[in-house]
């Protein structure tokens, strides 16, 4: 089987995260789903994800698989679709801990889901990303945009997806020989770093600023003199924060 007839194709789904899910028992690593539209899709922090002919997608991992990883495999995704997609779009930037944003609005999230039994039996990598929705509810407008709507040309979703899913594949490989270009990737394209920040922490807003993106995904920040890491599961970028990117 090619790499490429690993994508299964489909017009709708519930979720394509919930299919792997579901199914990963029977499929094979590096199997992908993608959809141009979802019934149920779902979105970081319970949210949901609302689509309009759009690249929906999700890749199985079931090798070599460590729960501690997973924050290096999100910025991995991050950097891949980074790469796949400024092959024909400017003006892209990556928003730790997994958003894309593109003229400063969110084009694309990730989120990583496992299922654990007494060990990780897989991860499903799903990513979003507006491509062709010509209108957005109006709290999304100043936050999300679409590809169509930014470059005004309508995207193949199939093609775009394959050049995700190869870029993915050649640099999975890379990081489990222990290279760490994503990280590099992510560093450069960062709208974050050196910015001053607004995250909920536990209830409680709290500024500081944005030092560095750790190898093992974390954010390293500083504030009243301190320097201190935190994983993407302990802090909430607050959401004034789009503002700031526009402003950059
Ligand atoms: C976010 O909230 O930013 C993450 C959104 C992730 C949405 C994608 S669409 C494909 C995959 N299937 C889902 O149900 N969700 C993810």
């Amino acid at each position: 089987m090619s790499s490429l007839e690993k994508i299964k194709f489909v017009e709708s789904i519930s979720s394509t995260n919930t299919y792997l899910k579901e199914n990963y028992f029977h499929l094979e690593n590096m199997f992908s789903i993608c959809s141009k539209h979802q019934t149920n899709g779902k979105g970081r922090l319970g949210r949901t994800w609302n689509d309009d002919d759009d690249l929906l997608m999700s890749i199985l991992l079931k090798d070599e698989l460590q729960l501690e990883k997973i924050e290096e495999i999100s910025l991995l995704i991050c950097a891949s679709i980074f790469k796949a997609l400024s092959e024909k779009i400017s003006g892209l930037k990556i928003k730790w801990p997994n958003d894309i944003l593109l003229n400063g609005k969110k084009i694309c999230g990730i989120l990583l889901e496992s299922v654990v039994s007494d060990k990780l039996e897989c991860l499903v990598i799903g990513f979003g990303i507006n491509v062709n929705t010509k209108k957005f509810p109006d709290d999304l407008k100043n936050k999300a945009t679409s590809l169509l709507l930014e470059t005004n040309h309508s995207y193949n979703i199939k093609e775009l997806a394959e050049k995700i899913y190869s870029q993915f594949t050649f640099d999975y490989e890379d990081y489990k020989k222990g290279k760490k270009d994503y990280l590099k990737v992510c560093k450069e394209n960062s709208c974050l770093l050196d910015k001053e920040i607004t995250y909920l922490n536990q209830g409680v807003l709290v500024n500081a600023k944005v030092i560095d993106i750790l190898s093992n995904g974390h954010i390293l920040l500083e504030s009243d003199g301190k320097q201190y890491e935190k994983s993407s599961g302990e802090i909430t970028l607050h959401y004034s924060y789009y503002s700031n990117i526009q402003n950059d």
